[in-house]
């Protein structure tokens, strides 16, 4: 794990995010295990497989002086790579080619089939299901996939999301970015520029936000004025904003798990939702993702740093 560079992110959080969806995998795979599937598991914002993070050590239990230290902690590729039983498939895109290079060794480190794809997460997925043997192949019902979706902001078109749901086969496990979302949003909305709307709508795959989220107020002190005094204003809190998001996930697929919160400060940062178009595999999905919510709800809302 020595040597590859160094990738350094998230916190306390991250390793909340890390242990459920390594529950998730372990569940997914025992279950399939005496079932005749081909089951991949994909990984679209792989980085590296590795983590560096700062972490606490000593104190009483260990004898020794409380001190900062650099940790290589396993990232989301090299924890599912350990499931057993393996995955037939490990499949990683990323769009630095510097940590392509180091998804690059995995296979062989592992002596597992991996396939690493350089680029842009969701015109890598669009290609991975857009051909065989996801389509046009004799196998391509037996096909079953874990997606975890892990980007750092609003990378994730919803458009991405729709071609997944149309799948009918896969489980997505999806950060979402609730504080970026937000933070987009300004106050007014005569401070949504261009870029501003055009990446929510991405995001919501629909434009009908600024009307849930916004609305007309007269300005302070001009209440008869006409029409070009009334200026809109974000009527719509956090958990409105939220719980939008929610609703259009709702509409493509037919299981959205409850969101496992992911607090950074005390703050609701992320995310992390499970959602299946599968539906014969609803009652069993649900079981394993209701037990990883349960497990991690109170576990998030406890170690959020203060
Ligand atoms: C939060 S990190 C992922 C961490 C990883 N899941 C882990 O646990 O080790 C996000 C990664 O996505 C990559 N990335 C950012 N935008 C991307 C995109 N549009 N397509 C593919 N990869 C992207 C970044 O370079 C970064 O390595």
């Amino acid at each position: 794990m020595s040597g590859t560079p160094k990738h350094s992110f998230g916190g306390p959080w991250t390793e909340i995010k890390l242990d459920a969806i390594s529950d998730y995998l372990n569940f997914y795979q025992n279950a399939l295990k005496n079932q005749n599937f081909v089951t991949w598991y994909i990984d679209a914002f792989a980085g590296t497989g590795e983590r560096h993070a700062r972490v606490l050590t000593g104190g009483l239990f260990e004898a020794a002086p409380i001190e900062e230290v650099d940790e290589v902690l396993a990232g989301s590729a090299r924890r599912a790579l350990a499931v057993t039983p393996h995955f037939s498939h490990y499949w990683f895109s990323e769009q630095r080619p510097t940590r392509v290079k180091v998804l690059q060794g995995l296979g062989a480190e592992y002596d597992r089939h991996v396939i690493v794809r350089s680029g842009d997460a969701n015109d890598e997925l669009c290609k991975l299901f857009n051909n065989p043997p996801w389509v046009g192949h004799r196998d391509q019902g037996r096909q079953r996939a874990v997606v975890f979706l892990d980007p750092y902001g609003m990378s994730v078109g919803f458009a991405t999301l729709e071609m997944l749901a149309g799948t009918k086969r896969v489980d997505v496990w999806y950060l979402f970015p609730r504080k970026a979302v937000i933070q987009q949003l300004a106050n007014e909305a005569s401070g949504l520029d261009d870029d501003k709307r055009s990446s929510l709508t991405r995001i919501f795959g629909c434009s009908d936000w600024e009307k849930r989220f916004y609305r007309a107020q007269p300005k302070q002190g001009e209440l008869f004025g006409s029409d070009d005094t009334v200026n809109a204003t974000r009527t719509a809190s956090g958990n409105e904003i939220a719980l939008f998001a929610r609703e259009r996930f709702g509409q493509i697929f037919a299981y959205v798990s409850e969101p496992i919160p992911l607090l950074v400060n005390g703050r609701e940062f992320f995310e992390l939702y499970c959602f299946s178009n599968n539906k014969p595999a609803i009652p069993l999905i649900k079981r394993g993702v209701d037990f990883v919510v349960k497990k991690y709800t109170p576990a998030s809302r406890r170690r959020s740093d203060p």
